[in-house]
């Protein structure tokens, strides 16, 4: 299977996986003899819990490895607000406490450093491959096996046909996150990554690490922790590239590449949210 009209594969052999390009039939067949559980991270902290959590959780119920075994991980300051949902068998909610942060900056930052801590106390030994998602979007269409890989990104959906010299990776050289001219290969949306649960947690350790060191030369990355994974898979390259099929703004208007859409971004409130948060 393949398609003639996208880029398919990276110069250094990864898949990019486009509707077309797999069969979900063949995938459950090879999957089936392993027994997998697959882990689901999401924030939902300060008002985002409300605006986004409920129909993120619904969606994924109906879309998210629908069959497979699943634990959902929801990081919240309030585990008594997390809406109880019916799951289906096999798949199962847990909550896990932090705190909010003043800004929402830090929230985007401190995220790597609470993931890289919860996946090695605990998730690594539930799940083998995990998934840690925004909470501001929604499932319309199946995300399924063939999004499974060892390190796994997804090419964001503004700027995945842009040359790379002008997408917005972080230009300061005193900011660990920097690229210079020549450097990067796509660029990556921050919104979904995943993998091999030690995978995720060296990613996102190292970008905690690159969090810390840029605070200490007092600088910040352009786009916070999306600049440091950025640079992170650049340097390590992803096993695995989603197409933006698999977070799609639908603000944007579809060409013929994006056959469907899988998830899908919800109504981003900022200037209200981000001041509640
Ligand atoms: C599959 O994994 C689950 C959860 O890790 C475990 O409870 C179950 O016993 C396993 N089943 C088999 C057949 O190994
Ligand atoms: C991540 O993995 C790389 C390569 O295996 C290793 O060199 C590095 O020390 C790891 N980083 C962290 C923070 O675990």
């Amino acid at each position: 299977r393949s398609r003639q009209d996208v880029l398919t594969c990276t110069p250094w052999g990864s898949p990019i996986v486009w509707e077309g390009t797999f069969d979900p039939e063949i995938l459950r067949q090879e999957y089936g003899r392993r027994n997998l559980t697959i882990g689901l991270t999401v924030f939902a902290v300060g008002r985002y819990l409300e605006k986004y959590l409920e129909q993120f959780l619904e969606t994924a119920e109906e879309h998210f490895m629908v069959g497979w075994r699943v634990i959902y991980y929801v990081f919240t300051d309030r585990p008594g607000a997390v809406p109880r949902l019916g799951l289906a068998p096999g798949r199962q909610l847990q909550t896990r406490m932090v705190e909010n942060q003043k800004r929402w900056q830090d929230i985007s930052m401190m995220r790597m450093h609470w993931l890289s801590q919860a996946l090695d106390t605990a998730i690594c030994r539930e799940v083998q491959y995990v998934f840690c998602m925004d909470v501001d979007q929604f499932f319309v269409g199946a995300f399924g096996l063939e999004a499974l890989a060892e390190s796994v990104t997804l090419l964001h959906s503004y700027f995945y046909r842009w040359t790379r010299s002008y997408v917005p990776y972080d230009r300061n050289p005193r900011s660990a996150a920097f690229l210079g001219p020549g450097e990067g290969d796509f660029y990556y949306h921050a919104a979904v990554f995943g993998g091999l649960c030690p995978r995720v947690k060296n990613l996102t350790e190292s970008c905690f690490q690159a969090v810390l060191q840029d605070k200490r030369q007092g600088v910040e990355a352009r786009w916070q922790e999306e600049s440091h994974l950025n640079k992170y898979f650049w340097q390590h390259k992803p096993a695995k590239i989603l197409s933006p099929e698999y977070c799609w703004d639908q603000a944007i208007r579809r060409r013929g590449d994006i056959r469907v859409a899988r998830l899908v971004w919800a109504e981003k409130q900022y200037r209200r949210l981000r001041q509640a948060a």
